[in-house]
């Protein structure tokens, strides 16, 4: 009897099954030769630099040597007052993909289902696979509307959790408060509201925590804090959630001494990080006037940092170009999300606005004259 396979290192029997099946993260890269300056417009980051409260913060910042508190109370504590719940309710992770992460192992087992309404953030589907459990998407509607008969038709035996984005990524738009509140009422499972972007909205779910018992606030410091460099992201969950949650949150909530020091200033310079809002919010709205004025060119209305804009083209090639230019956005290839001639570039300080602006004016008038 030989025993060779199983005492052979192969990867392909140890590696999971679900895991095998997920296809790899690309981020977008420049393109050919590398150019002087890279404009990155392709992440939804905040062009804004850490103020100097929060410089000083970390410059000062010195017990490296220590764990954080288990509990990541202090930083927890600063979210908490920032969003006005209790303590006890806020579940911080190193980003927010953390949290849906911790969120995720606390309720999926294999074969188990995922509600999302596509186009929407990737990493929903991505974690889902990674658990091995199973997607369902009913995509938006026309006009990039939730279709909340659809989500409450899918649901089965297996749905655990529906997703729902709003402001959505990467479509911009806010969705339907009424459609929204109609699932979380009908709908027996947990229903996760992403409101990675609300500060630009201004409008906020949380209220829906008061009513109902199965709804999960996720929020991040990464946008409108400009710390996604820090990696702070936190959920605010009902009582009976969180108990489980618990027990599956990371020591420390994974989130570093240096990040919470970080968060912490930053919400302390709270006046600036709204003014920083402000200015990407009026930057947002000018580009889009521009925008506007270049044949073919069409911004969706966007209540985020972020614009999503039907190109007369298909998006892939505009892409490419702008690369070799050193300006970085995203696209969505896959014919499946039906936005094959758009592009979701991040708002930037106004000067790359201005860039980003005549180049792609600047490729679709050469691609018109080809
Ligand atoms: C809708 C949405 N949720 C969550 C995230 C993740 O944010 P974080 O940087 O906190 O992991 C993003 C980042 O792009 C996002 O767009």
């Amino acid at each position: 009897m030989t025993t060779t396979s199983s005492r052979t290192f192969n990867l392909d029997r140890l590696v999971r099954p679900a895991v095998h099946a997920i296809p790899s993260y690309r981020p977008a890269k420049g393109a050919g030769q590398a150019p002087e300056r890279v404009i990155r417009l392709d992440m939804n980051e905040s062009p804004y630099p850490p103020t100097p409260h929060v410089r000083k913060a970390l410059a000062e910042f010195a017990h490296t040597n220590r764990y954080p508190s288990f509990d990541a109370g202090e930083v927890r504590s600063a979210l908490a007052a920032y969003s006005g719940v209790p303590v006890e309710s806020v579940i911080a992770g190193a980003g927010l993909d953390d949290v849906l992460n911790t969120l995720f192992h606390t309720l999926f087992d294999p074969g188990d289902q995922l509600i999302i309404s596509e186009p929407t953030f990737g990493v929903y589907r991505s974690l889902a696979g990674i658990h091995a459990a199973e997607t369902v998407d009913v995509p938006l509607k026309p006009g990039f509307e939730l279709d909340a008969d659809g989500v409450l038709a899918a649901i089965t035996d297996r749905t655990k959790l529906i997703i729902i984005c709003t402001p959505n990524n990467p479509t911009g738009n806010e969705l339907d408060p009424v459609a929204i509140e109609r699932i979380v009422s009908e709908a027996p499972c947990v229903v996760a509201i992403d409101e990675a972007y609300w500060e630009f909205a201004g409008k906020t779910h949380l209220g829906l925590l008061d009513k109902y018992e199965n709804v999960v606030i996720l929020r991040t410091m990464s946008k409108f804090a400009g710390m996604a460099g820090m990696r702070v992201g936190y959920g605010i969950f009902p009582a009976e959630l969180l108990a489980a949650v618990n027990k599956v949150v990371p020591a420390f909530h994974n989130v570093s001494m240096a990040s919470a020091v970080a968060v912490k200033a930053a919400l302390e310079d709270i006046d600036n990080l709204n003014a920083n809002v402000a200015k990407i919010k009026a930057d947002r709205d000018a580009l889009a006037g521009s925008l506007r004025e270049i044949p073919g060119v069409q911004p969706y209305e966007s209540s985020t940092n972020f614009l999503l804009i039907e190109l007369p083209v298909e998006a892939a090639p505009v892409v490419q170009k702008l690369a070799e230019r050193g300006i970085l956005v995203r696209s969505f290839p896959n014919p499946a999300l039906g936005l094959q001639n758009a592009i979701r570039p991040s708002i930037g300080t106004t000067e790359e606005n201005e860039i980003f602006l005549n180049a792609l004016a600047e490729i679709l008038a050469e691609g018109a004259s080809a």
